[in-house]
């Protein structure tokens, strides 16, 4: 006898509950999906014990009639496809039919009903698939359906919920990215009858990020947009210095349908690269408008993934967009001034800022005082000879720029609004880099023969790396040759990294060529050997400077790319703004 059976309807539903619904907040997910496709101004979701004991879903779009509400619950059931011609471009959030279906089969739900031209609604009741009969009631126009116990008859999927906490905050993010993608719609989500948001329609999308997240993060955007290629892109770019260590605060959104794209994540992370560290995430809110032909959702049953027809030009797009913006962005990390207490005594660890703050407060243009008074003790021979413009014998002719070296470490510049502290390793590593990265894409760096070549013994590991990439090597402008056994002598060495120092360069060129990661590709390991070569040729912490090679430093900071940051993503320099300081000195 056979053993293939036709599976009974509830069975049916009961399996596609196991892919759509897996914990409270994809059913308020799912509700509050069905709600915007009805046309929902305003939702309200309230929700009992993390949702476990009840889900409610209120809302005041079109309505269902009589028929429609007994026929919603059945399995594919839907108004929104018909044809196969439908699938093509999908403009709702559902189409697949089964949600109610599903929720029906694995709790009790009850859902009233009215829609706005007619008198009286409609409710039903729905226990794990057991319909009861429709009655007619009385309500305000709109949908509201209640989910309770969720999983109550299948014990083996209520375990694996978790605290009424944990599932809150499932509520919460899924609240989160419908609130995002729909800035416009009157929000409102209620816990064991407490209210935790009430996000109007028409405040805007700044404060309803600052509302759900914090003002940190909602002060800290950066704003682009661009339309192009069939395709427009409104993004709101977090500032390098508020990258999380997750990228969980990267939201992507799709015709106001919440995404995860491996390709687009891609094109975030490369936008940013070189300007946060390597394993830090940016913040970002994306929201991508495109033809609804030009990618199916039909992919996977939470919606939650698309595949694009043309996943390149969507992942250059966004990656033009995001980039031009950050290079076009002053990305200098703001400074935090030390917290002041009521007695004046400040934080110890706001030293450097206050005496900052100091110098800055005497030296302020216009103000008589031109001079600057070191104390005693800091009076050292690397004081004021490096600040340019104030002998007090320049009466009236302030100078353009003004700066000073501090420890031989950090330079202190003024500018238009504040004043910045630059960390010189950093930010000349980056120019470096850019250099660097400039002229070896243009061919072979420029080298110099060495009068009297410098020997040096080498591992059999470092011969190998020799060997293994002699393309590479030349392409940096060294040439080695044998001089004896385990022993190579540099020829020449490249101008450019003049600076370094010589066989402790070639011997770290050499390790990190022995050692190379096996996943990166040439191009990768270029970028590895040019952020090497940089962190090596760069100006160290700790060396003196003229006052040309810092205008020099200055000069150049406001002309390459990334100067904000260093190759490894470090800040280069903190910004502090001329009215924080007034703030701190209680002037404003
Ligand atoms: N809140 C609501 N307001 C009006 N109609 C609704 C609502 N929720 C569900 N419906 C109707 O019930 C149908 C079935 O819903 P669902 O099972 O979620 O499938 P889908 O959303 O994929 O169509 C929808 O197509 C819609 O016509
Ligand atoms: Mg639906």
């Amino acid at each position: 006898m056979g053993q293939i059976v036709v599976l009974d309807r509830n069975m049916v539903n009961l399996i596609a509950a196991g892919e759509v619904i897996e914990r409270p907040a994809s059913v308020v997910k799912e509700l509050m999906e069905n709600s915007i496709d009805a046309g929902a101004t305003s939702i309200t979701v309230a929700v009992e014990d993390g949702g476990r004991k009840l889900i409610s879903v209120t809302d005041n779009g079109c309505g269902m009639d009589a028929e429609d509400l007994a026929r919603a619950f059945e399995p594919h059931t839907t108004s929104k496809v018909r044809t196969s011609e439908d699938l093509r471009g999908i403009s709702t959030l559902g189409f697949r039919g089964e949600a109610l279906a599903s929720i029906a089969s694995v709790s009790q739900v009850r859902a009233v009903s009215r829609m706005r031209d007619e008198l009286v609604g409609n409710s039903i009741e729905n226990d794990c698939g057991e319909k009861s009969p429709m009655c007619p009631c009385s309500t305000d126009y709109g949908t509201t359906i209640q989910v309770r116990d969720l999983f109550y008859k299948l014990p083996a999927r209520r375990k694996f919920l978790k605290t009424a906490n944990t599932e809150m905050t499932h509520i919460t993010e899924q609240l989160t990215r419908t609130a995002l993608a729909r800035g416009n719609l009157d929000l409102t989500l209620v816990h064991n009858g407490r209210e935790l948001y009430r996000l109007p329609g028409e405040k805007g999308i700044g404060p309803r990020i600052a509302e759900l997240f914090s003002t940190e993060i909602s002060e800290n955007l950066i704003e682009t947009e661009s339309r192009e290629k069939g395709l427009h892109i409104f993004a709101l770019l977090g500032r390098p210095d508020i990258a999380r260590t997750s990228n969980k605060l990267q939201y992507v959104f799709l015709n106001g349908r919440f995404i995860r794209d491996k390709f687009i994540s891609h094109a975030i992370k490369e936008a940013y690269r070189g300007s946060i560290e390597p394993n830090r995430f940016p913040v970002a809110f994306l929201f991508i408008e495109m033809p609804y032909e030009d990618y199916d959702v039909n992919v996977h049953p939470t919606k939650i993934e698309v595949r694009f027809y043309n996943s390149n030009l969507v992942h250059s797009q966004i990656l033009a967009c995001v980039r031009e913006k950050l290079l076009a962005t002053n990305l200098d990390t703001a400074g935090k001034l030390p917290i002041v207490s009521a007695a004046g005594v400040r934080e110890p660890d706001g030293r450097i800022a206050d005496a900052m703050a100091e110098f800055f407060k005497r030296h302020r243009p216009g103000q008589t005082q031109r001079r600057l008074e070191f104390s005693p003790a800091k009076s050292t021979e690397r004081g004021p000879q490096h600040i340019r413009g104030f002998s007090g014998d320049l009466p009236g002719a302030l100078p353009e720029r003004k700066f000073l070296q501090i420890h031989d470490s950090f330079i202190v510049a003024e500018a238009d609004d504040g004043f910045l502290i630059i960390d010189q390793h950093a930010l000349h590593e980056r120019m470096m880099y850019e250099d660097l990265r400039r002229r070896i894409s243009a061919g072979k760096l420029e080298s110099q023969k060495l009068l009297i070549p410098e020997s040096f013994q080498l591992t059999d590991a470092q011969q190998d790396a020799i060997d293994n990439n002699t393309e590479l090597i030349d392409r940096l402008g060294i040439e080695l040759t044998p001089f004896g056994p385990r022993t190579q002598a540099i020829q020449a060495f490249p101008t450019l990294l003049a600076k370094a120092e010589l066989v402790d360069f070639v011997r770290g060129l050499l390790d990190l060529l022995a050692e190379r990661d096996a996943t990166l590709d040439a191009d990768g390991l270029l970028d590895e050997v040019i952020n090497m070569a940089a962190c090596k040729a760069a100006i160290k912490a700790g060396q003196k400077l003229s006052d040309n090679e810092i205008e020099q430093l200055l000069a150049d900071k406001e002309i390459i790319e990334h100067s904000s940051h260093c190759p490894h993503g470090r800040p280069t320099a903190i910004r502090f703004t001329l009215s924080d300081l007034e703030k701190q000195f209680k002037r404003t």
